[in-house]
Parts: structure tokens; C-alpha cells; sequence
């Protein structure tokens, strides 16, 4: 068992489904400032083979005990989305940072009960959308921040692929399921329109932000033809930038996710590829005052890594934060909550304005 020498976070993760598999677990294990302290899930059958593949000697079944464990400093939430806020809440509760899975929540109600907790706790809590630890958006944000000058519209596309599964099994570990998983009542993938905004426009609406800031408003239109969902949403930025996000699933083609910035003194065109290859988006950023494009190579793409490495710093070391903050993620559920409604109603609607769920 690590020892707290106030040095390395000792982590527990909750859940040792997919996402815990090919992401969190080897995350913690390879952490410059992190070790894998625990691992809790009701499947006695994950938890016996995961402790085994990241060499965990400590295994919970019952998520008070993990949260009792004086030797876990901070919990990372893996579970399924309807299980965020509330394991979020118990963690912060018993004293704990929490770097929970996205999406925060469900329903607007929901996350600001969690906003509450996390500013009672003064605990560190972060959302877990890792592509802010992408080198490539990084860069992105740097020369937005630095030298871009006025930011004038943003352009966003999330679009998963039909053949994804094929690309994640080749390079994902085995990822073992079980039967005796803790699943929410309702199967998420009953409503797909809700599922794949829930599951990927999270992503694309916190890249948005990301590197464009606040949005004030939004109008959505979605198309469901031929087996496709794509919803077109055109955004007013808080700043006055304009803005058009694109979530397609799925395209019938490769993987096909990036952005296109323009601003005063340049432009930025991104590609980013499937996260399961661990690869740095290709992020070319043209200096009007040189005339050259610049990109990064990003050699360590492992975004989930760099995502805890980071949320560690913050609690070791009082770095700043730059992952996704409770804001940031209540922000993102208001935008998806808002493009569900305008698709229904086929109005703008302004994300101060509106509550419920997706
Ligand atoms: N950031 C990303 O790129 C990314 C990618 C995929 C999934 N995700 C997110 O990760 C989360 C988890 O996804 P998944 O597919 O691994 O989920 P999953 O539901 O398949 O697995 C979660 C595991 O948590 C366990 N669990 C749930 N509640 C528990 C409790 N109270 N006590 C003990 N064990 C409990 C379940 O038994 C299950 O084994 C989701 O929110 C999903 O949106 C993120």
C-alpha cells in the first residue's frame, strides 16, 4: 500500500466497468503522482480480476467502506451516469476530492445539489472530460489566450463512427463485463437520442467551451434518417463569437471529430481522433503575424492519465485547476438540456433559462 507521504494521492475507483478498465485503472498505475489504492465495485468476479491485472490488494463491495478508508484520498467515479451525483456526494461527504465521470448528471436539479456539496465540502472535484488534457486543444487554447485577438466563430464536430467498435476492440485491453454490474433501472440506451447527447455531446459541447468560452444561447435542429442522428446547433457565445456544433452518430465513414477557429490575428483547425488511440489531436495554428502554421506533436496522448496527473497537482501541490470544474460541468448538462429542447420546440433557447433533464 502506498504510503501517504503527502507526495502521491492515494486512489479509489469506483467501478470496474469499461471505462475503469481501459482508461482508470492504468491511468492510476502509471501516474508520475498517483497510486491505485483501492478499487470498489459490487461484482465480486471484476474485482477479483482486476485487483489481479493492476495489483490492488484492497477490494471493496460496499462503497461506505471504501469511503471509510482513511488511506484513499480521493475517489474516482466510474460508474453509470445515473450514479454520479449521489457517489459524488457520498465521497465529498466522507472527505474526499472526487474526479468523477462525465456526464456530472442527469438533470440540472441534480447537478446543482452536487454544485452545493462541492462548495460545503471544499473538497477538489473534477469532471472527468479528459479531452482538456489533450496536448493539441491545449495549444488550441494558449494561442486563443495569448495572441489570437478576438475570437470570431468556432466550428465543432463530433461524429462517432460505424466501424468504432471494430477500431476500440483492436485497441482497447479485453474489457471483462459481469453479470452482477450495478446497472440504473432504466437502460440508458433506451432512448438513443438521449443516450448518444448524454454520451458523446458532452464531449463536443465541453471542447466548445473549452477553447470558445461561455454559450448564451442555442438553436438545434436534429435529423433522424437512415439509422443517423444529427443534430446541427447553432450557438451564440457569451463573448459574441458565433458558433456551430455538429454531433453525428453514426457517420458512415472514419472516426470524424475536430473544430475550426477563426480569430483576429489567426486561425486554428483541429483533427481529433478516437480517444482509444491515445493519440494528440492534430491542432495546426496559422500566426497571421508570421505567416506559419505551428502544431504540436503531444507525444503522451494518454489524456486520462494527464487528466489525473493533474487533478493530483491540484490537491498535492495547489496547482491551478484546468480540468473541468462543477461548473463546467453543469454548464455542459444546461447545453445539452437546452438542444433537447429546441429540438422539441424549434426555438432558440437560452441555457440560463432552462432546467430538467435531457
Ligand atoms: N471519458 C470517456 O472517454 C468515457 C468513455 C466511456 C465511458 N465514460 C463514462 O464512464 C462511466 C462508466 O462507464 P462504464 O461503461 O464503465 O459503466 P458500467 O455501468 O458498465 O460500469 C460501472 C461499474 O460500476 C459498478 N457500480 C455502480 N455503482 C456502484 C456502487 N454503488 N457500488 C459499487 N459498484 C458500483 C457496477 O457494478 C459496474 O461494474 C459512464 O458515466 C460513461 O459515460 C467516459
Amino acid at each position: 500500500m502506498p504510503k501517504n507521504d503527502g507526495q502521491r494521492l492515494r486512489v479509489g475507483v469506483l467501478g470496474a466497468g469499461p471505462v475503469a478498465q481501459a482508461a482508470h485503472f492504468e491511468s492510476c498505475t502509471k501516474a508520475r503522482n498517483a497510486d491505485l489504492s483501492a478499487i470498489c465495485d459490487v461484482a465480486e468476479d471484476l474485482r477479483a480480476r482486476m485487483a489481479v491485472t493492476h495489483g490492488v490488494t484492497k477490494t471493496y463491495a460496499d462503497y461506505r467502506h471504501m469511503l471509510a478508508d482513511p488511506d484513499i484520498d480521493a475517489v474516482i467515479v466510474a460508474t453509470a451516469d445515473a450514479f454520479h451525483v449521489n457517489a459524488s456526494i457520498r465521497a465529498l461527504e466522507a472527505g474526499k476530492h472526487v474526479l468523477c465521470e462525465k456526464p456530472v448528471g442527469l438533470t440540472v436539479e441534480a447537478v446543482e445539489e452536487l454544485r452545493q456539496a462541492v462548495l460545503k465540502s471544499g473538497k477538489i472535484f473534477q469532471v472527468g472530460h479528459m479531452k482538456r488534457f489533450d496536448a493539441g486543444l491545449q495549444s488550441a487554447k494558449a494561442f486563443i489566450e495569448t495572441e489570437m485577438g478576438d475570437l470570431v466563430a468556432l466550428k465543432a464536430w463530433y461524429c462517432d463512427s460505424t466501424h468504432r467498435y471494430a477500431m476500440t476492440d483492436a485497441v482497447q485491453p479485453l474489457i471483462v463485463a459481469s453479470a452482477k454490474s450495478r446497472r440504473p433501472e432504466a437502460d440508458p440506451k433506451a432512448d438513443l437520442r438521449r443516450y448518444y447527447m448524454l454520451a458523446h455531446g458532452c464531449h463536443l459541447i465541453d471542447t466548445a467551451r473549452y477553447l470558445a468560452g461561455e454559450l448564451a444561447a442555442i438553436r438545434a435542429r436534429l435529423s433522424e434518417r437512415a439509422g443517423i442522428r444529427c443534430w446541427f446547433v447553432e450557438v451564440e457565445f457569451s463573448n459574441g463569437a458565433l458558433g456551430h456544433l455538429d454531433l453525428t452518430v453514426a457517420v458512415r465513414m472514419d472516426w470524424h471529430e475536430g473544430f475550426q477557429i477563426y480569430g483576429k490575428n489567426g486561425s486554428i483547425i483541429g483533427k481529433t481522433y478516437n480517444p482509444w488511440y491515445f493519440k494528440t489531436s492534430d491542432v495546426d495554428i496559422f500566426r497571421e503575424a508570421d505567416g506559419t502554421t505551428y502544431r504540436v506533436l503531444g507525444a503522451d496522448g494518454h489524456f486520462y492519465r494527464r487528466q489525473l496527473e493533474s487533478f493530483a497537482d491540484v490537491i498535492l501541490n495547489g496547482e491551478p485547476m484546468t480540468g473541468a470544474t462543477i461548473e463546467d460541468g453543469l454548464a455542459s448538462v444546461r447545453a445539452m438540456v437546452a438542444i433537447a429542447r429546441s429540438v422539441e420546440s424549434g426555438k432558440r433557447v437560452a441555457l440560463a433559462d432552462v432546467c430538467g433533464g435531457v
